[in-house]
């Protein structure tokens, strides 16, 4: 006999059963009226992707993460771990022909053989926001302010979350200043990106095999005591760092930003401000996640074009509003229930319902006859807000009552 086909879904992978689509629409509604609102344009492209550009272009641990075979012509192919890269070729292709700045968005489903931890699966929607084209900070202003826009339309506060902001233009003035010469920079910002995630003890062991010496390494470690940005003498990436928060006062969004020396980012393509969401109570792995990242574009083949984006995975957002607003918060009540008691009124019901559905009502149809109570109860757990159960008399007189769910009031309506 076969072996028992097990009902769960490839580990890390998820099922959406209509409980959890409720929950994934609310977030994706929020992520496309945000985008909307500021102005971004919707893009897309296939989920498979060649396994060169990713393997090439994204940090190096989601390189290690990329799920990729070879297809039947022996290419080699790969889902994708992130869009960035995808984005960077498909206006490569366009460079001529587009009018910069560009502001893009989507929602992408993602794919990374990742260890499975709290907020991380193997496979993750990634709504995306970018904006190619644009030197000035004002990219990073739009970008940041529409997600934390995004966020308060799923119903969270800047009491809830904050965007922690830091810069590797700045970091990179602080390990020249200390200096560490700038090749090395790239790999220092790969190695503290793992601080908090393994011992400082082997953060200090990958510094020390890139060439550091100790003194060197000490003063990579005191970069984190800057709490603030009035610490650090001006330069150009304090100002921009100054001129992003100032802009945000400006945009209504300030109280969502905090500046974080801290914030490295795992991906090498960031060359400028970048920037991590969490929630204030620290109990779940960043929300989204983001920078600037000006030499992509060259280095994968296109013309030199300064860029800012974010990615916002669905997955630890789900769980936070959960957390703070309720399991059930993003069930919504709306449509009309109709019912039958006998099966010589189906034809009665199938008409109205038709009507009401001609008119725009949302309507759940029930497929056989039912005792009221029986209907009434499984129309108060659906997702309706509104019930008319039709028995012998409504067909009779020719009326029906329309029920609201919520406060029990009828209203009488021709049939
Ligand atoms: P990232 O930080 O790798 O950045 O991912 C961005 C966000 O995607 C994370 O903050 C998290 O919400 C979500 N995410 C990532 N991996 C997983 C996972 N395994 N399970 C669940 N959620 C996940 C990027 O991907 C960049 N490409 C973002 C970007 C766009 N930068 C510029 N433009």
């Amino acid at each position: 006999m076969d072996k028992q086909i097990s009902f769960d879904p490839p580990r890390g992978m998820r099922d959406f059963y209509p409980a959890d689509m409720v929950w994934r629409n609310k977030v994706f509604g929020a992520f496309r009226e945000a985008g909307e609102a500021a102005g971004f344009e919707q893009y897309d492209a296939c989920v498979v992707e060649s396994y060169d550009l990713l393997a090439r272009k994204s940090g190096e641990e989601v390189g290690d993460q990329i799920y990729h075979f070879f297809d039947k012509s022996e290419r080699h192919i790969a889902l994708r771990p992130e869009m960035t890269p995808t984005l960077a070729r498909m206006v490569a292709a366009r460079q001529k022909q587009l009018s910069f700045p560009i502001k893009w968005t989507t929602v992408a489903q993602c794919f990374r053989y990742e260890r499975m931890t709290k907020g991380r699966k193997r496979e993750h929607y990634q709504w995306n926001l970018d904006i190619i084209g644009e030197e000035s900070v004002m990219a990073e202003v739009e970008v940041i302010g529409t997600a934390c826009a995004a966020l308060r339309r799923m119903g969270l506060s800047p009491e809830d979350f904050k965007v922690h902001v830091s810069s590797r233009a700045l970091l990179g003035e602080l390990l020249g200043a200390s200096g560490i010469p700038a090749e090395k920079h790239a790999a220092v910002f790969l190695a503290l990106d793992k601080r908090g995630k393994i011992p400082d003890e082997e953060i200090k062991y990958i510094l020390s095999q890139g060439g550091l010496d100790e003194a060197g390494i000490a003063k990579v470690f005191e970069m984190f005591a800057v709490k603030g940005l009035d610490e650090l003498p001006d330069s150009p990436a304090v100002a921009n760092l100054r001129e992003l928060f100032r802009l945000a006062e400006i945009a209504g969004f300030a109280d969502c930003l905090q500046f974080d020396i801290s914030v490295i980012r795992g991906l090498s393509y960031y060359t400028g401000i970048v920037f991590e969401a969490f929630d204030t109570k620290g109990e779940f792995r960043a929300i989204f996640g983001g920078g600037r990242y000006d030499s992509l574009l060259t280095t994968i083949g296109g013309d030199p074009t300064p860029a800012v984006g974010l990615g916002f995975g669905d997955v630890v957002v789900t769980e936070l509003l959960k957390a703070r607003l309720g399991e059930n918060a993003a069930a919504e009540k709306r449509g009309i229930a109709v019912g039958f008691m006998f099966p010589e009124q189906r034809d009665a019901a199938l008409a109205l319902a038709a009507r009401l559905r001609a008119k725009g009502e949302y309507v759940n149809l029930s497929l056989r006859n039912q005792k009221p109570k029986q209907f009434f109860a499984r129309a108060s757990e659906s997702t309706c807000a509104k019930a008319v159960f039709i028995g012998p008399d409504d067909v009779a007189s020719g009326k029906a009552k329309m029920k609201d769910l919520a406060t029990r009031e009828q209203s009488e309506f021709d049939l």
